[in-house]
This record gives C-alpha cells, structure tokens and sequence, in this order.
C-alpha cells in the first residue's frame, strides 16, 4: 500500500539521515528500484514528472502500476507515489488518480501567487492524507521541459511557505537538474544553512541529485536535507549498460533481441546506482 511521504521524512531528518526520490520512466524503472528499496530496507519515494506521467499514458495507469507491483513483488517498505514538478492542475490530478504525496512548483509565480496556491493545496492534502512539498527559489537547468534559471531561495520567503502548512519544502540552493557543468560553483550552504535555521524541524529537499559529490550530499544532509532526488543518474546507468550491451553484439546472439534481455542489463544498472545513493543517503535499514 502507498503511503504520504510525511512520516518517512520527518523521521529522516530527526534520525540525520535522507529518503531517495527517484523518478520513474516505465516498468523497468519502477521494478528496480522497488526491488531495490525492499532489498535495502529502506524508505522509498517514486517520482513522477508530467511529462513522465504523460508518456506512461496518464496518472492512472502508474498508479495502478505501482499498486500492483507493491503486491505483487511482496513489497513491505514504505512507498510514497509523488508528483514531480507540478502544475497547480496536475495535482488535482495526481489527488484524484491516488498517489500519495505531490509537489506543488508554484517557484515561478510571484511570491503572493505561490503561497495562495500552496495554501490551498495544504488544505485540500490534508484532507486526503497526502503529503505536500512546496518550492521556493527555481532549480537550475530543465526536466522535461520545466526549466529553472538555478536561483538561490529566499530564507524568508521559505520561512513564509514552510509555515503554510506544507509537509516539505524544495528551495534553490544553486543546485540543478541534470549534469553540472565544470564550472558549477557548488551548492550554497550559506543559503542551505540559514532556510534551516528559519524552517526548524521541516524536511528540506534537494532537488538535482545527480553528479552532487558525495562531501557535499553528507553536509547539505547536516543541514537539514531528508529528501534528495535523483532521476538523470539512473537513466544514464541505464542508457550506459543497454549501449554495452547492443556494442557487444549481445542483442544478434540467439533470442538476445528479446525484450526482456535487451533490457535487463539497464535495469541492473538502475539498481546498482539506487543502491549506491540508498546507502549515499544513509536511509538503509530505515524501513
Ligand atoms: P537530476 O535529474 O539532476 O538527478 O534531478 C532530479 C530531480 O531533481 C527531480 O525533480
């Protein structure tokens, strides 16, 4: 059964420690990490994009995905379902087709416009026991087609937000979707470091993940980050792995064309970096 992502971050962030998020493209994706998150008794929140959603054929159809395998492959870890980078619609969206947790990006509305939104969401999840996750200051860098100028947040700002009523909070901290380029300045504890001191015991969020050194992942951790999401990362194990394979030659021996051959290493792959970021996060054995 799905759960709200609520618990399972405010336990994180009192026990030092974050919860992956790691965004789902298909089948394939969902099933690795699943089965990762239970062989590491961990937590686990799976991210859906719109453009995710979209392209799995609607909310509907991951949601009944999700549910299904969580039974079926015998799934005993916490699993929150979160909408990634919504719409203020999508949400009601996402609500209505049962997922457990949402993001609400009201980053790119002036600030009166984010909060009168969020505070509506704030009232309408909790109704439902859906977690929220709210954001200030816009991440850097695009995901699928979201694109954010990488803008640190404004403390007080956040504070405002944080004290809507929102279960977690993502805010700018020069972090940014996808590769960093080489002459990336690295993440603004300064800025980390003065949201937490205003935000008290809310979870932080720290959205852009992949290629983040493991030092700085261990201080923003430090800092009061309970949610670090990950998505690039493992499509370019996957890509890495499937790549190998067809260079190789594999997919042209005997039935080697077969689907479910022809992506196994890439799922492998997905769960060899969900491992890694699992124990990165210090979320194993949390469960
Ligand atoms: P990366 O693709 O950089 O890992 O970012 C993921 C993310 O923040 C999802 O919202």
């Amino acid at each position: 059964m799905l759960v709200s992502a609520k618990e399972m971050l405010q336990k994180a962030k009192a026990g030092h420690y974050a919860v992956g998020q790691f965004n789902i493209n298909n089948l394939e994706w969902t099933k690795s990490i699943l089965l990762t998150a239970q062989e590491c008794q961990s937590p686990v929140i799976l991210g859906v994009s719109e453009g995710a959603g979209k392209y799995m054929t609607g909310y509907k159809t991951v949601v009944g995905m999700v549910n299904g395998m969580i039974e079926e492959l015998g799934i005993t870890v916490p699993v929150a379902l979160h909408l990634d980078h919504g719409s203020f619609e999508h949400c009601y969206k996402c609500i209505e087709a049962g997922f457990s947790s949402v993001m609400f990006d009201g980053s790119h509305y002036p600030i009166e416009e984010n909060i009168a939104k969020t505070k509506q969401l704030v009232a309408d999840c909790a109704a439902k026991g859906i977690s929220l996750e709210a954001e200030v200051g816009s991440i850097g860098g695009e995901e699928d087609g979201v694109v954010g100028a990488g803008e640190c947040a404004d403390p007080n700002e956040c504070k405002m937000i944080a004290d809507l009523g929102i279960d977690f909070l993502a805010a700018g901290i020069g972090n940014i979707h996808g590769k960093y380029p080489a002459n990336w300045k690295g993440l603004s504890f300064e800025t980390l470091d003065a949201i937490q001191q205003l935000t008290g015991d809310m979870p932080l969020v720290l959205h852009g993940g992949t290629g983040i050194p493991a030092d700085m992942i261990k201080k923003a951790i430090d800092l009061g980050v309970s949610k670090i999401n990950v998505n690039t990362e493992c499509q370019l194990s996957f890509a890495d792995a499937t790549r190998k394979y067809i260079e190789a030659g594999k997919d042209l021996e005997g039935k080697g064309f077969d689907p479910r051959k022809l992506l196994a290493p890439g799922a492998e792959a997905i769960k060899a970096t969900v491992k890694e970021k699992m124990e990165l996060f210090g979320s194993v054995g949390k469960a």
